[in-house]
């Protein structure tokens, strides 16, 4: 019910963007520890929760607020209370708040936790805290008992938790294990906008590296954006003026000279793809994701989205939501100039593609995680709501978008009639093929981006903090325009060839980027991650082909919409009859 409430509050109030934490507290106010997750240390994806492990949670039952969002679900943070009693600047001196008796299960739960070197994480305030749950010595296995934290306030703000682990006790069965805490306050000067500075790795994310890569790619562009000019504006100049010199001659003589190259498929390059359905779907989808990830981007820079939970996903679900119409017109109104009929049908795989394919790699997932009975299992409510928001929202405002599509842009208005007759495609080189054009195409788009495809796998699954979104947006602009120029130089090679096959062909060419990145994910799993284990292997792989998913449709849109305007270009200056 409270996921239920959660998004209908997100929907409507934005309220899921405030939370209904304002980080301001008086003296005395209530101050509430969460309890999130366990773990082992070298495996940080593979989490349990906190009370899987037999602690104890303290004497307080009641607190004033609870709060959780959707995105918070989905990514499997599922905060329990620790019953642990904080008042804002009242030091607690060490207090015992409740004591374990180790019967011969949770005594072997303990040692497993230790033995695999578990550390748990809470929450206060929003900052995350971590700790060790034990330590091994000379094969005795000993637990941390006593928590020390050292709260740093500024003014009425929380600015800096610390968290000290003491009174090692040895784990021994029919033992009891007190737990205890202390809170002491102390007065810091840093400023509240400053309190995430010390989670971040600017070692790790403004490295040399880092740098030279973004120079790097730049380079690429200026040299692509170079070359397709220079190469393109020579040839075209040259077929221009052949062109205007036979401009006496007559049509059928000209079609039956000694004409060849892309201005022999005038009447055949804009005859729909074939699936038109599917593909017009796809570029509906990809308009949509590249507005939703560009605008997330960009809240991200203006809004240091990484120090609040969840944020970021919640800001992309909400976002994703508001754009849909987006994703109806671009879709609807290719669609119809297609000719498509069924564009009912075509709608609603616009709509759906994207939540389908995305719950349906979360949902298996979370049926491994279920039966491993890991914290990521997302709750049956938090599938509800998303079903709901699916049918309540995204779809009535992609039909929005569809209607105004098909009726704003629907009219095909193409330079070149289309021949009603197919042209046979003739024969040609392999590597004119479009299977090896596809495949080619992804290389240099990828190229520009893998170095950042490290920083930002490294900061998913080790659990840094990203937040050079400045990058990210400069490597995304990059990454457009690399994929733009090397779509159209794939295209004119193709249509040179006289194969007007050109739409699939164009998006499949900017897509394949998306293969690289699969690859290299796979490269990373084995090289520079310790994952083990079927759940692991699966979180793994089923969320980076999410990703590489999502990256080849913005990738393909992105080329295809380069690739149309040139080909337009291009033809409108044939003059045919
Ligand atoms: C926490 O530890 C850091 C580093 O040791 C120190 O600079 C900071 O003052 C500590 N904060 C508190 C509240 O004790
Ligand atoms: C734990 O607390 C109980 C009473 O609450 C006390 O009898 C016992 O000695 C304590 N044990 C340790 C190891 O401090």
């Amino acid at each position: 019910m409270k996921h239920i409430k959660g998004i209908l509050l997100f929907l409507f109030v934005t309220g899921a963007f405030s939370d209904e934490h304002s980080h301001i507290y008086e003296d005395n106010d209530e101050v509430v520890l969460w309890m999130n997750t366990v773990g082992p240390y070298h495996n940080r994806q593979e989490t349990y929760a906190y009370f899987s492990l037999p602690f104890c949670a303290g004497p307080k039952t009641h607190i004033d607020h609870y709060h959780e969002t959707l995105s918070e679900a989905l990514q499997g943070v599922e905060l329990e209370y620790s019953g642990i009693d904080i008042e804002f600047k009242n030091n607690v001196p060490r207090f015992q708040y409740c004591v374990v008796y180790l019967e011969e299960e949770k005594f072997k739960a303990f040692v497993y936790a230790v033995k695999n070197h578990y550390w748990y994480q809470m929450y206060i305030d929003d900052l995350p805290i971590w700790g060790v749950v034990g330590e091994v010595k000379d094969n005795n296995y000993y637990i941390w008992t006593h928590k020390k934290f050292e709260i740093g306030y500024n003014g009425k703000q929380i600015i800096d938790v610390n968290l000290t682990s003491e009174e090692k006790v040895l784990l021994a069965p029919n033992n009891k294990l007190n737990f205890s805490y202390e809170v002491i306050w102390k007065k810091t000067d840093t400023k509240f906008e400053d309190r995430f500075d010390k989670y971040l790795d600017h070692n790790f994310f403004q490295h040399r590296i880092h740098w030279f890569s973004i120079f790097n790619s730049f380079m690429m562009v200026i040299f692509l954006v170079g070359l397709v000019s220079m190469i393109l504006m020579r040839t075209l100049r040259k077929d221009y003026a052949r062109y205007s010199k036979d401009d006496d001659i007559d049509d059928m003589e000209r079609d039956l000279g000694d004409e060849y190259g892309w201005k022999q498929v005038h009447g055949d390059v804009f005859r729909p793809a074939s699936n038109p359905l599917l593909f017009s779907a796809l570029i509906g989808a990809g308009h949509q994701l590249t507005t939703v990830v560009l605008s997330v981007i960009v809240f991200a820079i203006l809004g240091e989205l990484y120090t609040e939970r969840g944020m970021l996903l919640s800001t992309a679900i909400f976002v994703y939501a508001v754009t849909s119409p987006v994703n109806g017109y671009f879709g609807g109104s290719l669609y119809a100039r297609m000719g498509g009929k069924l564009w009912i049908r075509q709608m609603v795989a616009s709509a759906f593609m994207l939540p389908v394919f995305v719950c349906g790699t979360a949902f298996f997932i979370n049926f491994i995680a279920i039966y491993y009975h890991a914290s990521r299992a997302i709750p049956f409510e938090t599938m509800i709501a998303v079903v709901c928001l699916c049918l309540f929202v995204i779809l009535p405002l992609t039909l929005v978008g569809t209607v105004l599509g098909r009726n704003l842009a629907g009219q095909p208005d193409y330079p070149c009639r289309i021949n009603a007759v197919p042209r046979p495609i003739p024969e040609k080189k392999w590597f004119m093929e479009p299977g090896v054009i596809i495949l080619l195409g992804g290389v240099l788009p990828f190229a520009s981006i893998f170095i950042e495809m490290y920083f930002i796998f490294t900061s998913f699954w080790a659990y840094k903090i990203y937040y050079v979104y400045g990058f990210m947006l400069l490597v995304f602009l990059i990454l457009i325009i690399v994929t733009i120029c090397v779509t159209i130089v794939c295209t004119y090679f193709l249509l040179n060839a006289e194969d007007y096959r050109w739409q699939w062909t164009s998006y499949l060419a900017a897509a394949s980027t998306a293969a690289y990145v699969y690859v290299y994910a796979i490269y990373y799993f084995f090289f520079k991650t310790k994952m083990y284990g079927l759940f692991q292997t699966t979180f793994y792989f089923g969320y980076m082909a999410l990703f590489s998913g999502v990256l080849g449709i913005i990738c393909g849109t992105v080329g295809y919409i380069g690739t149309s305007v040139f080909v337009r270009k291009i033809y409108s200056t044939v003059k045919i009859d």
